[in-house]
C-alpha cells in the first residue's frame, strides 16, 4: 500500500476505479435495440404525419457554407424566430439539443446549489440517471393511487435546487392540475422545471407561468408533436435570467446547422402537425376505449401514447415483439410494474395492435 500512495500514476488509478465503481453502480438508461421489421412503438414518435410533411421539409438544398462554417453562437437567429412564433420574447427562448440536452443543463444549476433534485414518481426515467451520473442526490416525490401530487409533502422538503415534474406525464401520460403545481410553484424556492415533451397533444400550456414566475422552466422538443426525434432540436422557456444562465454554461454550438434549417422550415408546416394531432387523439381514445375491455388498468392519456397494466406483462411484450410489434415494457420502473406503454399508431396499425393484443390474451388463458 505504501509503494502504491508513493507512486503517483498508482494514486490516480486509486482515484479512478473509485469513481468508475460508483459510476459502474448508477444504473443505464435501457433502451430497445430494433431488429428487424417492426412497427415501432416504443419511443412516442409521431406516426401520423403524411411524407408530404417530410417531403416539403426536405425539399431544401443545404449550401457548402451552411456546414463548412461553426454554426451561429447558441442559436441567436434561431432563437428569435422561434420566440416570434410562440408570441415570446428573444430573452424568454432558447435552443437545446433536443429536450434532453435542457434537463442536462437545467440540473447542472444544482451542481451550484445543494446538488439535489426532487422528482415525482413515476416518471421520465432518464432525469434521474442523468442526475446520479451528476453526482446530484436525487429526492423522490410518488403520486397517489389518483395520479396526483402530495403538495404538502413537495413544499415540506428542504435544500431542493431542482424540482423535476413532467407535464403531461411520461409514462403515465396524464395530466397534472396546473393549480396545483401553481401551489408548489409559490411555496419552494426551487426551481421548478416542466418537462412540457407532449404539450401539443394535450390542448394545454404552461406558458402563462413563466410571465408570472421566475423560478418555473418550461422545456419543450421537436422530437415529438412535430415529428423531428433524428434532428435533436428542443428548447427551454423562461425568465430572461434564468435563460442567461443556461446560455452560460450551454457549449456555444450545441446543435448542427442542417437542423436548425429543417426545424425552421418545420415552423412554416404547422397545418401537418394540427391535422397530425387530431388524428391521434381520435385514434388514442378509440384504442383507450378497446384497451379497457382487455386490460386490468389503462391509464388516462392526454399524449399520443397509452401506457395500461396487464398481467404477464413481460410475456405479452414478448409476444408482441415476435409479431412485429415493439412496445416499451415499464417492468424496471417500480412505480408501473406490469405496464406496456405503446405510441399511439394510425388506425390501421392500431387496429391490427389490438387484434394482435387480443389474441395473445386469449392464448395466455
Ligand atoms: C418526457 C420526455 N422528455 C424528454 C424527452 C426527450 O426528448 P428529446 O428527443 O427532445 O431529447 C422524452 C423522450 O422520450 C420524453 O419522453
Amino acid at each position: 500500500l505504501s509503494h502504491n500512495l508513493n507512486n503517483p500514476t498508482s494514486r490516480t488509478l486509486n482515484l479512478m476505479s473509485k469513481i468508475i465503481e460508483k459510476l459502474c453502480r448508477i444504473e443505464s438508461y435501457e433502451e430497445p435495440e430494433v431488429k428487424g421489421q417492426v412497427y415501432r412503438l416504443h419511443f412516442n414518435e409521431n406516426l401520423h404525419l403524411p411524407d408530404d410533411y417530410y417531403y416539403k421539409l426536405l425539399d431544401i438544398k443545404l449550401s457548402i457554407d451552411d456546414v463548412k462554417y461553426y454554426t451561429e453562437p447558441l442559436n441567436k437567429s434561431f432563437n428569435k424566430l422561434l420566440a416570434n412564433f410562440l408570441n415570446l420574447h428573444e430573452n424568454q427562448v432558447f435552443t437545446t439539443c433536443g429536450a434532453d440536452e435542457a434537463l442536462r443543463l437545467i440540473l447542472q444549476l444544482s451542481l451550484h446549489g445543494y446538488k439535489k433534485v426532487l422528482i415525482i414518481e413515476p416518471t421520465y426515467g432518464l432525469v434521474k440517471i442523468l442526475a446520479k451520473v451528476m453526482n446530484l442526490n436525487v429526492d423522490t416525490a410518488v403520486v397517489n393511487d389518483k395520479l396526483e401530487i402530495d403538495i404538502d409533502d413537495i413544499t415540506e422538503r428542504r435544500d431542493v435546487d431542482v424540482i423535476y415534474i413532467c407535464n403531461p406525464n411520461n409514462p403515465t401520460g396524464h395530466f397534472f392540475n396546473i393549480s396545483n403545481l401553481e401551489k408548489i410553484i409559490t411555496n419552494v424556492d426551487s426551481l421548478i422545471v416542466i418537462d412540457e415533451a407532449y404539450i401539443e397533444f394535450s390542448g394545454k400550456d404552461h406558458i402563462p407561468l413563466i410571465h408570472k414566475y421566475d423560478n418555473v422552466v418550461l422545456i419543450r422538443t421537436f422530437s415529438k408533436a412535430w415529428g423531428l426525434a433524428g434532428l435533436r432540436v428542443g428548447y427551454v422557456l423562461g425568465s430572461e435570467k434564468i435563460i442567461q444562465i443556461l446560455k452560460k454554461i450551454s457549449l456555444p454550438h450545441n446543435i448542427p446547422y442542417p437542423s436548425i434549417i429543417y426545424v425552421s422550415k418545420a415552423l412554416k408546416l404547422k397545418n401537418y402537425v394540427e391535422e397530425s394531432i387530431r388524428s391521434i387523439i381520435q385514434v388514442r381514445e378509440f384504442m383507450i376505449r378497446e384497451l379497457k375491455s382487455m386490460v386490468d388498468y389503462v391509464y388516462p392519456s392526454v399524449t399520443n401514447f397509452i401506457t395500461f397494466k396487464i398481467s404477464n406483462a413481460e410475456i405479452v411484450w414478448k409476444k408482441l415483439l415476435e409479431r412485429g410489434f415493439l412496445t416499451r415494457i415499464l417492468n424496471n420502473n417500480p412505480y408501473c410494474k406490469d405496464c406496456i406503454r405503446v405510441t399511439v399508431p394510425p388506425l390501421s396499425i392500431a387496429k391490427v395492435f389490438l387484434t394482435t393484443l387480443r389474441q395473445i390474451l386469449e392464448e395466455l388463458r
